[in-house]
């Protein structure tokens, strides 16, 4: 299987921005298992979620089977939540290198702003962040292989210690 590079975090992390950037950089295709998992459903994100979040996860979980088994290395970035489900971290992990993009709940709060399109950022984005962070803080500790902490950062700093990371793991195989 391909040594993908999978990026992980919380919304507004910046995962699809770097992501974007990172595939660029290293000549990848980007995929984002949001997007795929609407694309697998075949209908608009709020209309998947308004099944419920458990319907949202189980296209989530295909997206990821599929991404992972693409025979070309990609940069995948996937959704806030796809680290919840121990197959989900099983499988980024035997995927390639797996990178939290961790930052403070504020930094997150700042860069989402209302949250729209994000039901679980409804009302207080920041509350939800600072609760989010508490909650899932183990499950991304336990997905990745390498931690980058974003805050106070620019995009092409942040890639460019991911790309650096990516660089190094596919050395050290
Ligand atoms: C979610 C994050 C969202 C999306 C959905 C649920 C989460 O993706 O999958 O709204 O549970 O954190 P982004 O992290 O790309 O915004």
């Amino acid at each position: 299987m391909s040594a993908h590079l999978v990026l992980v975090g919380l919304m507004g992390a910046g995962k699809s921005e770097v992501g974007r950037e990172c595939a660029a950089r290293l000549g990848r295709q980007w995929v984002d298992t949001d997007e795929l998992a609407v694309a697998i459903a075949g209908r608009p994100f709020t209309s998947v979620w308004s099944d419920g979040e458990a319907v949202f996860r189980g296209f989530e979980r295909q997206a990821i089977a599929d991404a992972v088994a693409a025979p070309e290395p990609l940069v995948i970035s996937c959704g806030g939540g796809a680290v919840l489900d121990p197959e989900n971290r099983r499988r980024l992990r035997a995927a390639g290198t797996v990178v939290w993009l961790r930052a403070r709940p504020e930094t997150l709060a700042a860069r989402v702003g209302s949250g729209e399109g994000r039901p679980l950022l409804a009302g207080d984005p920041l509350a939800a962040l600072r609760r989010l962070t508490e909650l899932r803080g183990p499950a991304y500790e336990a997905a990745a292989h390498v931690v980058v902490d974003t805050d106070d950062r620019t995009i092409g700093e942040v890639v460019d210690e991911v790309v650096r990371h990516c660089d190094a793991t596919a050395r050290a195989k």
